[in-house]
């Protein structure tokens, strides 16, 4: 497969702004849904662990266009964030990174937004209040210190960058040190023998000795949730950002590798990596844009020639987004990639139907990251 040409990359882009810009006015003093229904966002409150990224494709558009519609509308969400995190707003959980990065912190980092600045370090004190100094790891849902929620998941890779930038925001290294501590004990446990990865890990709440993995998001507790091994690259690759560490560049290569041989012909992987080429299960799209993203992040660290194979790599996640996933009518949705999957019911796990191939917004927002990675050197949010 060849990679998504730089002229390609410029008119996804534009179409990405152009289509953003269209349903504005309908999702400004609201969020869009965490998924769509037959293709279409519903309206929704600021409540859940996704409007951050809402938010940060206004921001991305913003930043490809310098159209200043955009940055309005960001800074009015930005208010709605900040009213969040004051009144405690549903922030009993640990995705204030999901949150907070590409809204505040984005706002912060291009419009040097005083609200933003404060509701992300509000948020960053947030997520650090559910560190379990027994076993060393950031409790990712439910009450602090419960048997049945004593766990971390992978997807919280994502949300420690918001602690790397509090500590460099304050000068106070509360912040990195527990960020440091979640990342040691989360790599060392989600990654199994074989490099493919558990969703969740849970712990001893007596002693915090590692106990046990299990999925909630993925297909049964064995397989590699497709999208908790797409966090797991990126993560890795934001962890060997934030310390340099030669075992997360390692986790980073290996977990990588462990994805692309489960991915079918096209690239673009099944819910879950059990799924291979020629299944009927639905694809989850959002794991390739956020591959993407994790490999052009790790590019910026390798040698000229390792980096050159990534960043090809990356192009042909995008050109098989691009060519086959991607909205292309203004009309037809009013997402930006199609054919992702939130979550999926199976014999083995708890989940319900929620957005089964569907639009969502990470997808959508990590599909414009990648492509405006791809479009200049970007200053990132995370
Ligand atoms: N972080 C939740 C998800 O990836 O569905």
């Amino acid at each position: 497969m060849e990679g998504i040409s730089k002229e390609e990359v410029g008119q996804a882009l534009d179409f990405c702004a152009e289509h953003i810009r269209r349903y504005l006015p309908d999702f400004t003093c609201q969020f869009q849904n965490a998924f769509s229904v037959n293709n279409f966002y519903e309206p929704a409150e600021n409540d859940d662990w996704t409007n951050g990224f809402w938010t940060g494709e206004i921001w991305l558009s913003y930043e490809h266009t310098k159209d200043g519609a955009f940055r309005q509308a960001a800074e009015i969400q930005i208010e709605s964030f900040l009213d969040r995190i004051n009144r405690k707003i549903v922030v009993d959980h640990h995705d204030m990174g999901f949150l907070y990065t590409p809204s505040c912190v984005a706002g912060y980092k291009l419009v040097h937004s005083e609200k933003g600045r404060e509701a992300a370090i509000k948020a960053a004190d947030q997520l650090i209040s559910r560190y379990q100094p027994k076993g060393e790891f950031i409790q990712a849902w439910g009450k602090l210190g419960e048997k049945g929620n004593y766990r971390l998941i992978i997807d919280c890779l994502l949300n420690l960058p918001l602690l790397y930038w509090a500590s460099g925001e304050t000068k106070d290294s509360k912040y990195s040190e527990i960020a440091e501590k979640h990342l040691h004990t989360a790599l060392r446990n989600v990654i199994r023998e074989d490099y493919s990865t558990w969703h969740t890990f849970y712990f001893d709440t007596e002693t915090g000795e590692p106990d046990h993995g299990a999925t909630c998001q993925g297909y049964r507790d064995g397989s590699a949730w497709a999208r908790g091994q797409a966090w797991g690259i990126y993560g890795s690759a934001l962890a060997y950002r934030y310390t340099k560490k030669e075992e997360y560049k390692e986790a980073f290569y290996k977990v990588t590798e462990y994805f692309l041989n489960h991915l079918p012909k096209d690239m673009v992987p099944y819910w879950d990596l059990e799924f291979t080429e020629g299944s009927e299960e639905p694809r989850d799209s959002s794991s390739a844009s956020i591959a993407a993203c994790g490999i052009l992040e790790m590019a910026k660290y390798l040698t000229e020639q390792e980096a050159e194979n990534y960043r090809l790599l990356a192009r042909k996640f995008m050109k098989s987004l691009y060519d086959n996933y991607a909205v292309k009518e203004h009309s037809s949705s009013n997402g930006l990639v199609l054919h992702s999957t939130y979550a999926k019911s199976s014999p083995y796990n708890t989940c319900n139907n929620h957005g089964v191939d569907e639009c969502n917004l990470w997808g959508d927002y990590f599909y414009m990251e990648a492509l405006t990675r791809l479009h200049k050197d970007w200053e990132q949010y995370w």
